[in-house]
């Protein structure tokens, strides 16, 4: 299958194009590399032995957008490309809709120009706001409570009333949960500019040196240990979610929601444990207050996705923090 990958140099989107040119599909990467390098297109070369297409262009110039539907038969799209830190999001909300909002409706207006009607969309465990009753289910209410997690739920919303327009379309909204670890290789991994907000990548950059210690966001919520609880997920679990996605976009199934997560809950504290064991590192902490807009417990009910496109995740949670270690350690200057 020829697909168009939007954002496909970041963290997800590259560990996707590994598994699907594993699959033998034909990858055509659009990128403007704001939150990535080029390097990683190398390595998704290097990894696979495959080649791929790539275009550093933004979504957002259909100029250029439009050369590329014109010069590359393109089947399918799966649509990373976007701003994804909350924080930031509410430091410059006007930016995160336009890179977000506008650059996705762009882009769906392109697809539609170009009578391309199968679309993968990277949304988010977010949209379920701030309920807490776990594990989340696929017709939960939605909602959101910062700018970011409301510009996935603007985009889910756009992608339903597109779909009611014109039944053509057969859309995936994959809720991915808490993506962690890296290839297994250790040439692709997650790549944070600065000081990262996420708590995989900081517990790395404290064991390889770069960071004194992690600063746990509150230990008094009504969770096992009293600290946060989450379904963290493999990247490359995650990205083979997006493969069956596809697939099922073939079997035709209209515009559907799917939750991409583990099933289990992991406390900050398991994880930390987890990854002195993965590592033979120890992670040195202090308990801070709580970080404004965390939840006390995010996990999945994956059920839909392991019945309707047959997925399930596979690897532990002491895989994902090997993995991560083993990226981290071998990239300690990034990419
Ligand atoms: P990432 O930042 O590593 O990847 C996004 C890629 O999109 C980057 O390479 C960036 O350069 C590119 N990009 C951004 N704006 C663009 C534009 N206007 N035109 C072209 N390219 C552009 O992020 P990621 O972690 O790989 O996330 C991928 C997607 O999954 C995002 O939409 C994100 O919101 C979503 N998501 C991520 C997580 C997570 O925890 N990582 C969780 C849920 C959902
Ligand atoms: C995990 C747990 C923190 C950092 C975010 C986005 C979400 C999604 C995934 C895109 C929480 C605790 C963290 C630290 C800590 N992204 N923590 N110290 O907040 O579940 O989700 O990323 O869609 O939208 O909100 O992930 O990794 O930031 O936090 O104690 O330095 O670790 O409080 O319990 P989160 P996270």
């Amino acid at each position: 299958m020829k697909i168009l990958i939007t954002g496909g140099a970041g963290y997800i989107g590259s560990h996707t194009c590994v598994e699907l040119l594993n699959k033998n599909n034909e990858l055509i990467i659009v990128d403007n590399l704001s939150n990535s390098k080029y390097e990683a297109i190398k390595r998704i070369k290097q990894i696979s032995g495959k080649e791929v297409k790539f275009y550093h262009t933004d979504i957002l110039n259909e100029i250029e957008m439009d050369i590329i539907f014109q010069e590359n038969n393109i089947e399918a799209v799966i649509h990373f490309a976007g701003s994804k830190a909350v924080g930031e999001s509410c430091q410059i909300p006007l930016e995160y809709y336009k890179n977000n909002v506008t650059g996705s409706i762009k882009l769906f207006q392109m697809m539609q120009k170009h009578n391309v009607k199968k679309l993968v969309f990277s949304s988010s465990a977010t949209v379920y706001g701030l309920n807490d009753n776990v594990p989340f289910k696929e017709e939960f209410p939605l909602s959101a409570t910062n700018p970011y997690g409301r510009t996935k739920l603007m985009i889910e919303e756009i992608l339903r009333d597109l779909y009611s327009s014109d039944n053509f379309w057969q859309i995936s909204l994959l809720r991915y949960f808490n993506p962690v670890g890296a290839h297994p290789s250790g040439l692709l991994g997650e790549d944070p500019q600065g000081i990262p907000n996420n708590l995989m990548p900081f517990i790395s950059q404290v064991a390889v040196g770069k960071l004194e210690k992690l600063r746990i966001f509150g230990n008094d919520y009504p969770t096992k240990d009293g600290t946060g609880v989450r379904d963290y997920i493999h990247v490359v679990d995650l990205a083979k979610g997006h493969l069956k996605a596809l697939e099922k976009l073939r079997e035709g199934h209209g515009c559907q929601p799917y939750n991409l997560g583990s099933g289990e809950g992991n406390s900050v504290l398991e994880v930390i444990q987890a990854f002195e064991e993965a590592s033979n590192k120890k992670i040195p902490y202090e308990i801070v207050e709580r970080r404004a807009g965390d939840i006390a417990t995010s996990f999945a009910d994956p059920s839909k996705a392991n019945s309707k496109l047959e997925w399930k995740t596979k690897k532990t949670l002491l895989e994902m923090c090997a993995d991560s270690w083993n990226w981290q350690r071998k990239n300690p200057k990034r990419y």
